[in-house]
């Protein structure tokens, strides 16, 4: 894949951790002019730090960041921003080569629980909204908006999403659910201009693997986290991203499927 496209480029949970990495290593690789980079996230003062960092490297970008909530996000929300973002930019989706789609926010919820035990329903919804209805809501409205205007559409995924992990109930859940939403996407959308990778990283530190390796009920779990990181075996957010640049550029996967860092016949 030749990355070096006019390129609209959209990264959600862009303020840290892996989703900066990817919006600050592929706004190097896309064509400065002309293209649009919009990241979201929560803390705007460290989306503007993912913003300045991006410049610094890239100064011709157009850089919009958006500070959004993603628990009682709605449908509307995310088209009012991918449309104030191509207006402030006096851009129609066609003037774009290429539009991606980053899927990357996301919560590990309450590892302290054990399956049995998380049947909270509020708490539920809201893990959901967050996780898997706020990511199928946004790619709805980007598909809509960007019509025939090829794409990619990455889905953050991981090992949890097609394997069993104690202490991650809530999480294994929701990205099970949100990795099968994006594999009906790229079945129906198998026509040629509509590309889908769910993408594991493999295991980062991050404040997600802290909050793990801090609160999981299952000791087991706690220590292989805490090795990792010791051992420095757990990978950084650059390490991650640089493989994930290799995936897209080799394109050896298919739409739909599911590659993990460790697949080096992938890059
Ligand atoms: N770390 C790993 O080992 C690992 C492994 C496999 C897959 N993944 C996946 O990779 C993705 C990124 O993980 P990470 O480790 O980089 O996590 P992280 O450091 O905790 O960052 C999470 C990002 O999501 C955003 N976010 C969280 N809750 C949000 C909410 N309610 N509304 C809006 N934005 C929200 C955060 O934005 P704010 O800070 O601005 O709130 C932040 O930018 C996740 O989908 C995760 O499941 C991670």
């Amino acid at each position: 894949m030749d990355l070096k496209q006019k390129t609209y480029l959209l990264v959600t949970g862009a303020s840290r951790g892996i989703g900066r990495e990817f919006a600050q290593q592929l706004s190097q690789r896309i064509q400065s002019v002309g293209s649009l980079v919009v990241l979201m996230g929560r803390s705007q003062p460290l989306l503007e730090e993912t913003k300045a960092n991006i410049l610094k490297e890239s100064p011709d970008l157009s850089v919009r960041t958006f500070a959004l909530e993603l628990s009682t996000a709605r449908a509307e929300d995310f088209g009012g921003i991918i449309f104030e973002s191509l207006n402030h930019a006096k851009a129609y989706p066609r003037h774009f080569q290429r539009a991606v789609i980053i899927h990357n926010a996301g919560t590990v919820g309450d590892t302290s629980k054990r399956a049995r035990e998380i049947g909270d329903t509020v708490y539920l919804q809201q893990y959901y909204h967050t996780n898997v209805f706020s990511a199928i809501a946004l790619n709805c409205q980007f598909m809509r908006i960007f019509g025939d205007v090829p794409k990619l559409v990455v889905n953050l995924s991981t090992l949890a999403a097609i394997a069993p992990i104690s202490s991650m109930a809530y999480y294994c859940t929701v990205k099970a659910a949100r990795e099968m939403y994006f594999r009906v996407l790229a079945t129906e959308e198998s026509a040629p201009g509509t590309l889908v990778l769910n993408y594991a990283p493999g295991m980062i530190d991050t404040q997600m693997t802290v909050q793990v390796q801090r609160e999981a009920h299952d000791p087991a779990v706690v220590a292989m986290f805490r090795e990792q990181r010791e051992a420095k075996t757990m990978l950084t957010p650059p390490q991650t991203t640089e493989r994930f640049i290799q995936v897209l550029e080799a394109q050896r996967f298919k739409s739909g499927d599911h590659v993990d860092y460790k697949d080096h016949d992938a890059a």
